[in-house]
């Protein structure tokens, strides 16, 4: 045990709730995804997939995949997977954000972008001919208006692509391919593509792939987003299971095992200088049902508060006042607007809510039977009308039915925030 106080930089950086576990040190659990992820790696010609609810974990495991692409052993020892190659990739991670639309939109991003492959063709003398021997109107739509990388060799001919293609899929495989064969890397090229399922189109992705793992096998794709399985994150109908050849991890929510890792590995962090009761994780344990995100987030906020009253144990009661603040202080702003919007301004549906989230079988199927009877101990006699209401859009859409008397939450982080934050005043309608 260490016997300084960490400084509140350091307190306030032991858990992180708002953003991805980058490094290895702090990863807990995962031990089959990341096996899956390394044995997808080293399949030739396979793609990858994460697959996931909103806050589960996947671009946390996408960057591991993206250290491991990189030849960094360390989480796959730490883990005792037993496994001695190192893979040799140009590992090139984009996060898709709101502005990519289309694939076009993607590979284009792929391309000009410095954090991805623009560097690189820039170093690869034979990829920055071929980007200038475009057509103009080509070159700008990839490269942007100042078309810099083309600028140096101006219009001269590339003789070793026969006819020089107009569209970007096309424009995309040249690259890589070139990229890929100068053997940058021995592995070749492995994107990792965040946040797919911000793509509003996607079509034309399936195919792409396809034709990439016959012409360009060391040209790898591993795409992570909010899906329930591949087809919902492709949005194609016909089966993409081959391309992905058993490499299409399905995140499920994390065992208590495994959450209780996090609050370890941020207890070592301090050196040991603050406690979790069991009591205290027990509590975090049961209220974050699985998602790693609210551990941190609940984590934090109880750090926070150890730190300013000078305290070294966090206790269950502290996790309940912290809970209260986190709701009360806005500590997460979207989900507490998403529970503001629902609940309005009616007790009535607040406790309707909260009777359905605290309901939910282990499917997160929510038999409505159940919750009005949850509701009605709790003095709501009428229910069904609050459930009419919060499918709506005014009320934010959070539940959806499913089929005759069963109903679910759209989104289980959202579903247990619900669950586990207070109500939010004692008044009525
Ligand atoms: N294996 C893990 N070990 C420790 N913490 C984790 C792990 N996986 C995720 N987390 C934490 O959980 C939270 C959510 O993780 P992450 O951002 O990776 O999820 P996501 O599924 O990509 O979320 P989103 O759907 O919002 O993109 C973050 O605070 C992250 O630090
Ligand atoms: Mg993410």
């Amino acid at each position: 045990m260490e016997n300084t106080k960490p400084g509140l930089s350091e307190t306030e950086n032991a858990f992180q709730p708002a953003r991805e576990i980058s490094d290895f040190e702090s990863f807990a659990g995962r031990k089959h995804p990341v096996d899956m992820a390394y044995l997808g790696l080293l399949t030739e010609g396979s793609s990858l997939a994460v697959v996931g609810n909103r806050g589960i974990g996947k671009s946390s495991l996408a960057r591991q995949i993206q250290a491991i692409g990189e030849g960094n052993n360390d989480l796959v020892d730490r883990l005792e997977l037993g496994y001695g190659h190192k893979f040799d990739f140009l590992v090139v991670y984009l996060a898709c954000g709101n502005n990519v639309s289309a694939v076009e939109d993607l590979l284009i991003r792929l391309m000009s972008s410095h954090a991805c492959l623009a560097p690189w063709i820039y170093e690869v003398e034979k990829s920055h001919r071929y980007v200038s021997s475009l057509a103009p109107q080509v070159s700008a739509k990839i490269f942007g208006l100042g078309a810099e990388v083309a600028s140096k060799t101006s219009t001269e001919a590339y003789s070793e692509v026969a006819s020089v293609p107009q569209d970007v899929f096309s424009v995309f495989d040249n690259v890589v391919k070139i990229i890929a064969d100068e053997k940058i890397a021995s592995d070749g090229i492995l994107f990792v593509v965040d946040e797919f399922d911000q793509i509003d189109n996607p079509s034309g992705f399936a195919s792409m792939l396809k034709a990439l793992a016959t012409n360009a096998p060391n040209v790898r794709f591993c795409i992570v987003g909010v899906a329930k399985d591949i087809q919902d994150l492709m949005r194609e109908h016909e089966s993409s299971d081959r391309l992905f050849a058993g490499s299409i991890i399905s995140l499920e929510p994390m065992s208590a095992d495994e959450l209780l890792e996090i609050v370890n590995i941020a207890e070592a962090k301090l050196g040991g200088w603050y406690t979790f009761s069991q009591d205290a994780r027990d509590k975090m344990i049961g209220l974050a049902a699985g998602h790693p995100y609210l551990v941190h987030l609940v984590g934090k906020f109880a750090l926070r508060k150890a730190y300013r009253e000078n305290a070294r144990v966090i206790e269950g009661g502290d996790i309940d006042d912290v809970v209260r603040t986190i709701a009360e202080s806005n500590g997460d702003p979207v989900l507490e607007g998403r529970y503001r919007k629902a609940v309005a301004s009616s007790r009535q549906r607040e406790i309707v809510l909260k009777s359905l989230a605290r309901s939910q079988d282990d499917k997160g199927e929510v038999w409505t039977t159940n919750a009005y009877k949850v509701a009605l101990d709790e003095g709501v006699d009428n229910a069904s009308q609050y459930v009419g209401q919060l499918v709506t859009k005014e009320f934010g859409q959070e539940i959806e039915k499913i089929r005759e008397r069963y109903y679910r939450f759209k989104d289980s982080l959202f579903a247990t925030y619900v669950a586990a934050r207070p109500s939010m005043r004692s008044g009525d309608d």
